[in-house]
């Protein structure tokens, strides 16, 4: 008799997962991305204009972004990041993502004229944009398509600030992505990365930080082939390779979790977490910003 029995390869090892330590209250509905159309045009910007306080918090000092090439890794659904950064003085940006086309739909164009009304006069949105050919100016805002944890076959041009914003934790290869990252900055540029390193909503869970790291490693391998789940490298993997990379950090910031986080869950983490020191395992954003003296 058949009866609960999962008949699917997926049914299968979604029920023999939920045998395995952790993986019972994983989320059905695992990291389902936030699309732009949801949420009320005006409060579209917010996550973006929070990402442009950040990124001129740590940069201001260190480098002139007005009138500079930079390059976003990563933008998501829309370029609402790329078009502040232009606001803002930039000169060119190059975008690269593994994704294309949906920067174009209707919701992305409302988006970005909802921003070219609030800011006009003091922004000439003609240089930038053809709204009724829906169409950027190739001088000032250019997307590649390009997966940055692959061979780069042909580099894009370099930038003298090339940075990204919850993008490194989703690479297959941070090794890969790092080196890559190199080949795009021009020697004596700067990069900066915002790593999301905490568990994405993936648990029902009191503790939603860090609990997807007690899934053991060949489960969370086997999940990430079919759902966007971060790579869970922690902060010193990131450190390792931006050093490795010839990246000289200039500041650095991270966001902990509380120890007593971390003591009520060691015992029931993945063997390749257990044994990590609290400084590095409670470690749930990075946030840094590094001088490229090495351009590879
Ligand atoms: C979580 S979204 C963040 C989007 C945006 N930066 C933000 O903060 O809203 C991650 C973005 O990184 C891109 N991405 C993930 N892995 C990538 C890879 N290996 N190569 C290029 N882009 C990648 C995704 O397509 C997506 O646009």
């Amino acid at each position: 008799m058949m009866g609960d029995t999962p008949t699917t390869g997926a049914g299968v090892a979604r029920s023999a997962s939920a045998m395995l330590p952790g993986v019972a209250r994983l989320k059905k509905r695992l990291s389902k991305g936030e699309q732009v159309g949801y949420l009320p045009v005006e409060r579209r910007w917010d996550r973006y204009e929070q990402q442009l306080e950040t990124l001129l918090s740590f940069t201001r000092e260190h480098l002139v972004i007005e009138g500079s090439t930079v390059l976003e890794l990563g933008p998501g659904d829309t370029f609402c990041l790329p078009l502040l950064m232009l606001a803002a003085g930039v000169r060119r940006v190059i975008c690269l993502d593994r994704f294309d086309q949906v920067r174009v739909t209707d919701d992305a164009f409302e988006t970005y004229a909802y921003l070219r009304d609030k800011l006009r006069p003091s922004v000439d949105w003609n240089r930038y944009i053809d709204f009724s050919a829906r169409t950027f100016n190739p001088d000032h805002l250019v997307f590649q398509r390009v997966s940055i944890d692959e061979p780069l076959l042909v580099p894009p041009q370099r930038a003298n600030l090339v940075y990204s914003f919850d993008v490194l934790e989703h690479v297959r290869s941070v090794p890969m992505t790092v080196q890559n990252l190199g080949k795009l900055s021009l020697d004596g540029g700067f990069q900066f990365h915002s790593v999301d390193m905490a568990g994405h909503g993936s648990f029902e869970s009191p503790r939603p930080e860090l609990e997807f790291l007690t899934v053991p490693e060949p489960v969370w391998q086997f999940i990430q082939r079919s759902r966007p789940v971060p790579n869970r490298e922690r902060v010193e993997t990131f450190r390792a390779e931006f050093s490795r990379a010839g990246l000289t950090t200039v500041v650095e910031k991270t966001l902990s979790v509380d120890e007593d986080q971390i003591d009520g869950l060691r015992s029931q983490l993945a063997p390749r977490f257990r044994h990590l020191p609290p400084e590095v395992l409670g470690v749930v954003r990075l946030m840094i910003l590094a001088r490229v003296t090495r351009a590879t």
